[in-house]
């Protein structure tokens, strides 16, 4: 497998959107050149291993997290502030002269961090997208229209609300088991049902649009089904059209072995991934990452951050399930792992609309984590179990999420996922033999995790005559 070339910005020069953002305005080469004080918001897995990457850079001064979890201390300095509370943030990167905030999860990016610190004297550069750019998010009526708009491949849709349920009930009718509904709005990864029969369906239509989710079904996308294999694609644009693309990903989603079971919040990830070839993500590059970069700028929608797409292969064609506007989780315990580079004046230099020169090089290596999660997950399960077997585990490196110090030191649970056990492997087995070994390494009451982790891309290498 040959390393994907990064050094891409778009053909055709995106223009007519020249710097909104007063944010680089007027900045001289020695303050773009100064090490950063970096304050990133977020408390998972996928946190730890930003930090973990961050950590490394010569560029960095220092490094928050907010609130961070029982691993993100280990690289830089856990502080006690919502994610959501702007106010408070403001406030903290004043006192503490934070230059850049990176956002990990989507909620503030929803909510409108970017815009709220546009603009303001002093203020840090946001590593997000704007509230606008959010949208592709947090509003999946806006990124199917977006898709349509700009000609990406993604499945036929329509969306309704309360006063075109009888369009929706016939839309159903037009299309084939089994039928998918989503919730226009955020929806804590849940918003998503996917139901066998045509009365499942139209009842599950009913329900959604009757408040199942609050406000975020209010209108409900419904699209067609497509039968596929999934994988996840995350792109570092800059608002100017440059843009760099990171390794691939393909994470597993379900609680039980061979996908079984309710979803989770993810069990494991793998990179590379075998079936997203050279000729795989040059379609994708060609025919989802550019108009996709090409058409934020173009609509002037600010957005200078990390593009995730949640890709299918159908028929060896790449299509749209989703964007996210942040990386994904379980996906980055595998995916900064892969970035050789200096990750830190990447994200600069996307926040500050300037990527275009920046080089990207990947490690070539295999990277697979396999998460550790509490007994019951994704349902009900205990929390404050003590955590163990953490200083044994050599051959990996452990990104925590569901984890915290108590006052004594003692590292506990405090979520479902607790630790993603992350490894590096010279090829696909030699890496899961890693996490896998981590993985049983370390211990707490009612751990459980998946022992089937990148056994489905193992076939799939071997059917690709790779082994
Ligand atoms: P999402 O919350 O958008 O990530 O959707 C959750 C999961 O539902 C995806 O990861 C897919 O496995 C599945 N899904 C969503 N849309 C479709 C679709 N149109 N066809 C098949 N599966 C889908
Ligand atoms: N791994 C999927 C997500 O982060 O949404």
């Amino acid at each position: 497998m040959s390393i994907q070339q990064n050094l891409n910005i778009l053909k055709t020069p995106v223009s007519n959107n020249p710097e909104k953002s007063p944010f680089n305005a007027g900045e001289t080469m020695a303050e773009q050149t100064k090490k950063l004080t970096v304050l990133l918001l977020g408390s998972g897995g996928r946190e730890c291993a930003l930090a973990w990457k961050m950590a490394q850079s010569p560029a960095l001064n220092h490094l928050y997290i907010a609130p961070g979890n029982g691993g993100t201390d280990a690289y830089g300095e856990n502080v006690d502030l919502s994610p959501l509370d702007f106010d408070a943030i403001a406030q903290f990167a004043t006192e503490k002269g934070v230059d850049m905030i990176v956002v990990g999860n989507e909620d503030p990016l929803v909510a409108g961090i970017y815009d709220y610190f546009e603009g303001r004297e002093g203020s840090p550069i946001i590593a997000g997208p704007s509230k606008a750019g959010a949208a592709l998010e947090g509003s999946k009526d806006f990124a199917k229209q977006f898709m349509v708009r700009h000609g990406i491949p993604t499945a036929r849709y329509q969306s309704f609300t309360a006063e075109t349920l009888a369009d929706g009930e016939k839309f159903l009718e037009e299309l084939k088991a089994p039928y998918v509904l989503k919730a226009d709005g955020l929806a804590a990864g849940k918003g998503v049902l996917i139901l066998d029969s045509l009365d499942e369906a139209k009842s599950a239509l009913r329900e959604m649009l009757g408040g199942m989710f609050g406000k975020s079904s209010a209108t409900v996308v419904i699209e067609e089904f497509l039968k596929g294999i999934e994988c996840s694609v995350f792109v570092l644009t800059d608002g100017n059209g440059g843009y760099r693309i990171l390794p691939v990903a393909k994470d597993y989603k379900r609680i039980g072995e061979g996908d079984t079971g309710p979803n989770t919040g993810g069990m494991g990830a793998v990179s590379p991934v075998a079936f997203a070839d050279e000729t795989f993500m040059r379609k994708v590059e060609e025919r989802i990452i550019i108009p996709t970069v090409k058409g934020l700028v173009d609509e002037g929608i600010t957005y200078r951050g990390f593009i995730f797409l949640g890709l299918i292969e159908v028929g060896g064609e790449p299509m749209v399930i989703e964007y996210n506007v942040r990386m994904g989780d379980p996906e980055t315990e595998v995916v900064m792992l892969r970035i050789a580079s200096d990750l830190l004046p990447l994200i600069e230099a996307a926040a500050r609309g300037n990527l275009s020169t920046m080089p990207l090089e990947l490690d070539a290596r295999y990277a697979t984590t396999v998460m550790v999660v509490s007994g019951g997950y994704p349902g009900s399960y205990a929390k404050g179990k003590v955590i163990e077997g953490t200083e044994e585990c050599k051959d990996a490196i452990l990104f925590h999420a569901g984890t915290k110090r108590e006052a004594d030191g003692t590292l506990v649970t405090s979520g479902g996922r607790v630790i993603a056990c992350s490894a590096y492997g010279e090829n696909l087995d030699d890496a899961l033999a890693h996490s896998f070994k981590a993985a049983g390494e370390v211990t707490f009451e009612g751990k459980y995790f998946r022992r089937d982790i990148g056994s489905d891309l193992r076939a799939i290498e071997e059917a690709l005559g790779m082994k």
